[in-house]
């Protein structure tokens, strides 16, 4: 290794003054000067930079969030930069490379007179990656992500909502960050009986006021559930958007071999997995992958692929099932071979590999 103990020096210095801009300035260039003789070592260094953000509690830095002046709770907080890969169709990936684009080159498009807002809407069921885009969004920017949850911004006294907005608004232009608005819907269940429509209409405002003091390099990520929900005037304000369902086929491949095979796995188990899964969100299958994945480690045996099998049999949009942990039933694994073999057309090779057990036992029950 050659490190310059210079950059050591500036390390343990930035350390103990809880200078965390240099400590990750000193970070890579040390792991930039040793990466020719130990790629692993500045591998490993370049991930823990990416993974851990500021620490908040440190230099009285949360101090400065902005409160609700009643409950002393942070109206936003810090989010971390997500460590999982993101898995998008053709589609989303288009609108969202066209985003980052936007977002990098946004001065030239101003000098040309096209600029544009830079809000970005994310619709889709829970567990299909939206707040995940949002962290990959202020990843690949280098900008820190502050995640508003709406609902809780929204204050039993609503004059106190509109004043919760205007401090988030306030606040964002002063760090650079990425305003991540999770749950953005919340305004509209406003619209019940307890509330009159004339201050529900003032929250919104108040929200459009926000969105439009920002200037033309401010980033606005919004994500709700039920894009129907949302007040026109402010769906309007978000050029960029998409509109999440649950993952395709090859999609559901990538998560399976992400999240259960840590980026291997045989193509036949993964390509099974994914066929049974339709209409599961990624979040489900990462559940699921992982739910596995301990057992396997504390039962100190190869993952059960029969039990993942069954359990993402049982399993439905954010509600998946528990995978058993020893060895099913002679009925289950009945059910799972005739299942798998009529509606998947899995082979019975593969069946006997999912299944743990010898092809003469499978013809067996497939013929029963
Ligand atoms: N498209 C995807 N690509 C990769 N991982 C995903 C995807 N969708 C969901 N996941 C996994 O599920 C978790 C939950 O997704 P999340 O982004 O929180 O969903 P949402 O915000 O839409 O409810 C993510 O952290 C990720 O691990
Ligand atoms: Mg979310």
């Amino acid at each position: 290794m050659q490190v310059n103990q210079d950059d050591i020096v500036a390390l343990i210095e930035a350390a103990l003054d809880a200078n965390y801009s240099d400590v990750r300035a000193a970070s890579n260039r040390i792991a930039k000067s040793i990466s020719s003789d130990d790629l692993e070592c500045a591998k490993k260094i370049k991930s823990i930079l990416r993974k851990k953000g500021v620490p908040l509690q440190s230099s009285g830095y949360i101090d400065s969030l902005p409160v609700d002046s009643k409950s002393r709770a942070p109206l936003l907080e810090e989010t971390q930069w997500p460590v999982t890969p993101l898995v998008l169709n053709q589609e989303s990936q288009n609108v969202f490379q066209t985003f980052l684009s936007d977002v990098i080159n946004v001065d030239e498009l101003i000098s040309h007179g096209l600029s544009g807002r830079l809000n970005f809407l994310l619709s889709g069921p829970p567990g299909t990656g939206k707040s995940l885009v949002a962290g990959h969004i202020a990843a690949q920017l280098n900008r820190p992500l502050y995640t508003v949850r709406l609902d809780s911004v929204i204050s039993s006294l609503l004059g106190d909502t509109a004043k919760n907005i205007r401090q988030i608004f306030d606040f964002i232009p002063k760090r650079n960050g990425v305003l991540f608005l999770d749950e953005v819907d919340a305004v509209a269940k406003l619209r019940d009986d307890r509330h009159e429509l004339g201050e529900l209409k003032r929250v919104v405002n108040t929200l459009i006021q926000g969105l439009d003091s920002l200037d033309d390099h401010a980033v606005v990520i919004a994500a709700t559930n039920h894009s129907g929900l949302l007040d026109p005037a402010i769906w309007r304000r978000f050029p960029y958007k998409i509109d999440f369902s649950v993952p395709d086929l090859e999609m559901r491949k990538e998560l399976w071999k992400h999240f259960l095979f840590v980026d291997g796995g045989e193509e036949s188990m993964i390509l099974m997995l994914a066929k049974i899964s339709d209409g599961l969100s990624g979040g489900d299958i990462e559940s699921l992958s992982l739910a596995v994945r301990r057992k396997s480690v504390l039962t100190k045996s190869d993952v059960n692929m029969a039990s993942v099998v069954e359990a993402t049999m049982n399993s439905a949009l954010g509600n998946t099932a528990t995978p058993e942990g020893g060895e099913l039933s002679t009925f289950k694994k009945k059910k799972i071979a005739t299942i798998l073999y009529k509606s998947y057309g899995v082979a019975q090779v593969d069946l006997a590999k999912i299944l743990s057990t010898s092809r003469q036992t499978i013809s067996g029950y497939l013929r029963e």
